[in-house]
């Protein structure tokens, strides 16, 4: 028996990377599960390799009604919802505040806050009154850099520093019918995109530098794959974990103990 069994989830941003592996690791615990995702390609693999298993939406997080259209299309398909994983993010490369020419500022917050923040927010409005049904769940995915400064570009911190406020106040707000809690992974290695208005200014580097810097910068010297996280996700969504809100699990290779060297 899977850890899941008998729950639906909706995750964002489910079409790739860390996304696409919760959705693996929740089908296999029994999960039945809905995507919701930008890209009609990446949904059409999905549907292709998980058939009737899964259920697809094609929508952008930075919308409301996309958000409410997954929510209602889970419930329609699946008869309820259980777990909401907001996942669905974009990337700012990096780049420092002197970096970036002040007339790209607003174009790049816009994008950038309105899929790291906004979508979150939007999610979490459309999915509380469900997961009140349910007395379910919400699992936010932030980051390393939700702590801790170099993670990103100011911008990038910034965003998943306020994943981190969304967790802790939508956790004192949704209880005691809704848990909410994150998981802040480090590093890891996936195609995440960088924002548009800002991939001119970052510097591309090639997948073996990208490992190695990831490596350099955590103690456990891990350049971490999407599945490194996933227990973390089924731990959270799961009934052992009904003592647990307003909590991060941090899947980072250890980046609270670096030391000052
Ligand atoms: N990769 C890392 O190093 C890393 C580290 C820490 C945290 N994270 C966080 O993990 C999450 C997932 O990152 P990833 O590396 O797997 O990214 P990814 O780019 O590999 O996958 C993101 C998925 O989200 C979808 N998406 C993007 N914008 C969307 C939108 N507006 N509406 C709906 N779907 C949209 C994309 O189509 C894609 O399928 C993000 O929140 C990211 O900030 C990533």
């Amino acid at each position: 028996m899977g850890s899941l069994e008998g729950k639906v989830a909706l995750i964002t941003g489910g079409g790739a990377g860390i996304g696409s592996s919760i959705v693996e690791r929740f089908l296999n615990e029994q999960a039945k599960v809905c995507v919701f995702d930008l890209s009609e390609k990446r949904l059409a693999l999905l549907k292709e390799k998980f058939g009737e298993r899964i259920h697809t939406v094609c929508g952008d997080v930075k919308n409301y009604q996309d958000n409410e259209r997954a929510v209602s299309s889970t419930v329609n398909c699946f008869g309820k919802l259980d777990s909401f994983v907001a996942n669905a993010g974009v990337f700012d490369g990096f780049n420092k505040l002197l970096d970036l020419k002040p007339d790209v500022l607003n174009e790049a917050y816009e994008e950038l806050f309105s899929i790291n923040v906004k979508g979150y927010l939007f999610g979490a409005r459309a999915a509380l009154p469900e997961l009140m049904k349910t007395k379910g769940n919400m699992i936010f995915t932030i980051s390393g850099a939700s702590f801790y400064p170099d993670g990103g570009g100011v911008l990038y911190t910034a965003s998943k520093h306020a994943g981190l406020g969304l967790i802790r106040q939508l956790a004192f707000e949704s209880a005691p019918n809704v848990r909410v809690n994150g998981v802040a992974p480090g590093g890891t290695i996936t195609d995440l995109t960088i924002t548009p208005s800002l991939r001119p200014y970052s510097i591309s580097k090639t997948s073996g530098e990208r490992e190695a810097s990831i490596k350099n910068r955590n103690p456990l010297r891990m350049a971490m794959q999407p599945e490194d996280h996933v227990s973390s996700y089924v731990l959270l969504a799961s009934d052992q974990s009904r003592a647990i809100t307003g909590e991060v699990i941090s899947s980072d290779g250890g980046l609270g103990v670096r030391g000052l060297s």
